[in-house]
């Protein structure tokens, strides 16, 4: 049975090379690594199968600035699968359990930038029609999306989405 639960830091190790893995490159593992250290309110969930860290998801901090309005949100990435435990579900339960984690902090968006045909069944739409678009050039529309979590902090709220620095070094 999959279990999620918070990442504890001996935990830490297990979840770089899980990243590396899945993503067979080293930046989305340094991210994570950088981030924790750097930022307090980051929210790490592994996925553990009969005590093996199989799955991990990571959310930071993300601002959405315009002309007249602002928020903050949590960005969603990275999160990965073990490669023999892919699709299995694990995934799905990840990015469950973090939405359900981000509105018990009240957080009012989730946004993303992943693959198109994933994230749509947990309710993410393309951020384009919230008027928020990225702030990295040549992002396909579709997938660059968001989870309005409170409608009611969001109104009005468009603009630029920006991450942490630190994921400028793998974008
Ligand atoms: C994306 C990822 C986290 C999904 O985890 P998972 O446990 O396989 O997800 P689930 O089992 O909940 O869902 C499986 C569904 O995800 C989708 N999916 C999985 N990998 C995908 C990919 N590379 N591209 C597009 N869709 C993908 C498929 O639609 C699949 O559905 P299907 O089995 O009906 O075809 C996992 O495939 C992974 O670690 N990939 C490598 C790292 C990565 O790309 N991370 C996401 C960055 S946005």
């Amino acid at each position: 049975m999959i279990i999620i639960r918070p990442e504890q830091p001996d935990d830490m190790g297990t979840v770089h090379a899980l990243n590396e893995m899945a993503f067979g490159q080293p930046a989305e593992a340094a991210i994570v690594d950088a981030i924790r250290t750097a930022c307090p309110d980051v929210l790490s969930l592994v996925a553990v199968d009969d005590s093996q860290v199989v799955g991990h998801i990571f959310f930071s901090p993300v601002f959405v600035s315009g002309e007249s309005s602002s928020a903050r949100g949590m960005g969603l990435a990275p999160m990965a699968v073990l490669p023999e435990c892919q699709r299995q579900g694990i995934g799905s339960l990840l990015v469950h359990a973090g939405i359900d984690a981000m509105r018990e902090r009240d957080c009012p968006f989730i946004i993303v930038l992943g693959h198109p045909e994933y994230y749509p069944r947990f309710a993410f739409s393309p951020a384009s029609q919230h008027d928020i678009s990225c702030q990295w050039d040549g992002i396909p529309d579709e997938a660059f999306m968001v989870l309005i979590l409170d409608d009611d902090a969001m109104a009005g709220v468009s603009g630029v989405a920006r991450y942490r620095d630190e994921f400028d070094q793998a974008m």
